[in-house]
């Protein structure tokens, strides 16, 4: 205990290394990220982002008579109450808001309305994760609508998760590869084991709340630019570079100034985040194809990639290809987080569900290093 009337500065591990529980859902290695035990590269190349939410809402690969079911069940849950579309007309524009704030306050709505809310059995779980799961994507479209001060386009009866996300946006149905490459995206941002808004996700859950309000709260982490909101981040830093010609003097007043290069780093992957490769590749294929700006984003985005590289060994996360495929495919920035959502409630409804299975409440101590014992 320290006795010193300064305040101390405590450096924190951020809980750096430390195995906080156990969990089936998945594993984040230095060689190979996994969730039940199938690899990423493998259900980026071969699975559905629909077969990869079954996967890890229901525990395992569907059969095509339970995958046409699963699929079924999220087309007939994909439209919002009255009262979110109410709202979202009514926040969506607000000056001091961002789209994963009303994201946040829209999951928090579907909750009031949601006849299950208060049941924490897995039945109901299950129920309430497939109804967010359908629904988010709603919301995006919706608000997006708003924000562009368009009709509300209703959600598409038949599209899957990912076109469909496409769709509401723009009320245009997205071609067959644009909407492979969101599928491949939402594939790779469906679940990371103990990150941020997971971890987050679990501690409200330990204490026997509910999943909507698991979810409201995963929602809120994972807006902070150090966790999901990276992706906003690095397509924002990518055009404030501009041209491969100021990669240079961009990052190294960056360095200088111990600025954080957006999309870059990770807390757990040292020698690279698996599933940025195999963004970079959907992403840089769209760019060749359109060729111009395009073409030229990523060329700013690969110099941007490569200095970090030389300079400081760090690379690239999720989050940067993430950046420039959006960016390409006309995606509004401020929607890149609230996509990462439409995916990432399929691992937060996972771990909700896995906690409140075999629960105990997460509650760990501090170190106390402040005043010592003093008369009032
Ligand atoms: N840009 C520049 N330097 C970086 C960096 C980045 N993106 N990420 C890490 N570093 C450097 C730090 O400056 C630090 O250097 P130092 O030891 O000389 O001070 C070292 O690498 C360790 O960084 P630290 O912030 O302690 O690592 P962390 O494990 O706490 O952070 C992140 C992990 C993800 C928060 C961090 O890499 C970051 O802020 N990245 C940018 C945001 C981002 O892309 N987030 C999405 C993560 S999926």
């Amino acid at each position: 205990m320290s006795t010193s009337t300064a305040t101390p500065e405590v450096k924190s591990s951020g809980l750096e290394g430390m195995t906080a529980g156990k969990t089936t859902i998945a594993s984040v290695l230095q060689d190979k990220l996994i969730y039940r035990g199938y690899t990423i590269e493998d259900m980026a190349a071969n699975a559905t982002f629909e077969e990869v939410s079954h996967v890890l809402l229901v525990g395992h690969k569907p059969n095509a008579t339970e995958l046409a079911a699963f699929e079924d069940e999220l087309k007939a849950e994909r439209e919002l109450p009255e009262l979110v579309i109410e709202t979202l007309k009514k926040i969506a524009k607000l000056p001091n808001t961002v789209p994963m704030d009303t994201l946040r306050t829209a999951v928090s709505i579907l909750g009031h309305l949601d006849p299950q809310c208060q049941d924490n059995s897995p039945e109901a779980n299950l129920a309430k994760a497939k109804r967010l799961l359908a629904k988010i994507p709603t919301v995006i479209g919706h608000m997006q609508n708003v924000i562009d001060g368009k009709d509300i386009v209703a959600p598409h009866k038949t599209l899957s998760h990912a076109a469909n996300l496409l769709y509401m946006m723009t009320g245009e149905e997205p071609s067959a590869e644009y909407a492979r490459v969101m599928d491949i995206s939402l594939i790779l941002y469906a679940e990371h084991d103990f990150n941020a808004s997971t971890f987050t996700s679990r501690v409200i859950s330990a204490t026997l709340s509910d999943m909507h309000g698991a979810v409201t709260g995963a929602i809120a982490a994972l807006k902070g630019p150090l966790h999901g909101g990276a992706n906003e981040a690095a397509m924002d830093m990518v055009k404030a570079v501009g041209t491969i010609e100021n990669v240079g003097p961009y990052m190294q007043k960056a360095f200088d100034n111990k600025d954080k290069i957006m999309g870059f780093g990770h807390r757990v992957y040292k020698v690279g985040d698996h599933r940025a490769p195999i963004l970079h590749a959907e992403g840089r294929k769209i760019a060749d194809s359109l060729g111009g700006e395009a073409l030229r984003w990523f060329e700013v985005g690969e110099a941007m990639q490569a200095l970090m590289f030389e300079k400081k060994n760090i690379h690239p996360n999720v989050d940067f290809p993430c950046g420039l495929t959006y960016f390409v495919m006309g995606i509004p920035v401020p929607q890149y987080t609230p996509i990462f959502v439409a995916s990432r409630i399929t691992g937060w409804a996972a771990h909700i569900m896995e906690q409140h299975a075999n629960n105990r409440l997460i509650r760990p101590v501090a170190e106390y290093v402040g005043e010592g014992i003093r008369p009032w």
